[in-house]
């Protein structure tokens, strides 16, 4: 199926969408992007991507060549023309392409930025198997610059981190510095003890995940403890659940790290809770 995809102003088949050689996304990763997912046919938690999206553009001095209002219509023209009930719309925002590569920035006056947006059907998304099951990680050092809390486009030692998972015969990898775990690949990462729920506090050190962000306010709602602080893989290995959080996977409970099981090596109770409370909630608020 030809997708409908926005490119600078227009609606586009995906297949006449172009961008220029000289863009600064392709040649210098200077760009930033966010993940919105869909249920039911609505956006889940628009705003909150929104914002998180126009800090990363300040945190770059990058202008924004949308504003928030169209930004909006843009992800809902592009889930009709799609048709899509449950997925993603990515959308990326780069400085533009000048007329040459230099390490400069270019004058914005002259040089507009580049908007892209498009949907990935995921139907299932929410019901998805691996949700039943949960998923198992590894742990791999984590080489990343200091600036996480900027969603840029940045995305090659995640994506070999991911390489490293598949080959090591696994779904991911958690990221650890210091002797601490940061994060997963592309999600935020919890460890839970009794009716504990531990994740890393916000620093420049992680994504200020947005599915954090709720999932954090729901458990609270819900009377769950929730402690913002370091933990290490040796600590995870011991604990009794663990679960990472994003804007494609939800909640998703992990049941193995570093080869070691957790608990009888299935979800155990209160990550299945908060994947259920998350959907129920975030589906409330979908416009
Ligand atoms: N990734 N940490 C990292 C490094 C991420 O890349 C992501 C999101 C998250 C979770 O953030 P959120 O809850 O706002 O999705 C944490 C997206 C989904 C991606 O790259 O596809």
């Amino acid at each position: 199926m030809t997708r409908t995809v926005y490119v600078n102003g227009e609606y586009l088949p995906e297949t006449e969408a172009k961008v220029s050689i000289f863009d600064r996304g392709f040649l210098m990763a200077d760009g930033v992007y966010e993940v919105t997912s869909v249920l039911g046919g609505k956006l889940i938690d628009f705003d909150g991507h929104a914002v998180r999206l126009q800090r990363s553009l300040d945190e770059l001095e990058m202008r924004s060549p949308i504003s928030k209002d169209d930004l909006l219509e843009v992800h809902r023209e592009l889930v009709r023309a799609n048709g899509i009930e449950e997925g993603m719309i990515y959308l990326q925002i780069t400085r533009g392409a000048p007329d040459d590569r230099d390490f400069v920035f270019p004058d914005p006056d002259t040089t507009p930025s580049t908007i892209v947006l498009f949907t990935q059907n995921k139907p299932g998304l929410a019901a998805s198997p691996a949700a039943q099951e949960g998923i198992k990680v590894i742990s791999i050092e984590d080489v990343r610059w200091g600036r996480r809390d900027i969603k840029t486009v940045q995305l090659l030692y995640p994506s070999m981190g991911k390489m490293m998972a598949k080959k090591a015969g696994v779904d991911d990898a958690w990221l650890v510095e210091d002797g601490f775990v940061t994060e997963g690949t592309s999600n935020n990462a919890y460890i839970v003890k009794g009716n504990k729920i531990i994740t890393r506090a916000l620093s420049n050190d992680i994504l200020h995940g947005i599915t954090r962000a709720a999932v954090l306010r729901f458990a609270q709602e819900a009377q769950m403890e929730v402690e913002e602080r370091n933990f290490t893989i040796e600590e995870a290995m011991q604990a009794d659940e663990a679960f990472i959080t994003s804007a494609s996977t939800f909640v998703m409970p992990v049941v193995e790290i570093d080869g070691a099981q957790l608990g009888d090596g299935t979800p155990g109770r209160v990550a299945p809770r908060l994947r259920e409370l998350y959907l129920e909630e975030s589906m409330k608020t979908a416009i």
